[in-house]
């Protein structure tokens, strides 16, 4: 389904991108079909409340974090220095920094990495004004210059536990 793990990942990034698609912060770019479907799961009345994205968030982080299944490979050497600059929001474990916004990595389904960060080259993904954390993410790509970059990265982020 192209959906990716949120167990484990950090609750105040969960509630935030629920929180986007809600508003079309997230999922409204051209071409992002599988954001403009989440946009439609988010919303209804029983997430209407800032309560019930809590609660719902809440019971997600109850989950067990269970390890994921490998599928990416590339030079885990290249990975590391590009992840240099990566590690200074999202963590030197990928374990993602709430004062940086920036979302766990580590653990997250490494397929669903690689996908996100070609949704954030190509724009669909940081589309929106009021995006912020997205937009500085789109940004950051500068650093990535091709698809061999994007499984480099992934490849070292895969051998980091936090
Ligand atoms: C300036 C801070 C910053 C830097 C540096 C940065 N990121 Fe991010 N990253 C973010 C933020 C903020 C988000 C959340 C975007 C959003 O809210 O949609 C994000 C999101 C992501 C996501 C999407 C995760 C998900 O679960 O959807 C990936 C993948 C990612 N970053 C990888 C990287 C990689 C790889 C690097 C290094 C090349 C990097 N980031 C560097 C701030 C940063």
């Amino acid at each position: 389904m192209s959906a990716p793990k949120i167990a484990g990942q950090q609750g105040f990034y969960l509630l935030k991108q629920l929180q986007h698609f809600q508003s079309g912060t997230r999922g409204t770019a051209p071409g992002d079909a599988k954001g403009r479907q989440m946009a439609a799961m988010s919303k209804g009345p029983r997430l209407a409340s800032s309560q019930a994205l809590e609660n719902l968030v809440a019971y997600v982080e109850s989950f067990p974090d269970n390890k994921t299944v490998e599928t990416v490979s590339g030079d885990t050497d290249r990975g590391k220095d590009l992840f240099v600059t990566c590690a200074s929001c999202h963590g030197d474990k990928a374990q993602g920094l709430e004062m940086m916004a920036a979302p766990r990595l580590a653990g997250q389904n490494d397929w669903y990495l690689v996908a996100q960060l070609e949704n954030f080259a190509a724009g669909k993904r940081g589309y929106a004004p009021g995006d912020h954390g997205g937009r500085q993410m789109k940004a950051m790509m500068a650093v990535l210059q091709s698809p061999e970059d994007y499984r480099d990265v992934v490849a070292y982020i895969n051998t980091l536990t936090p």
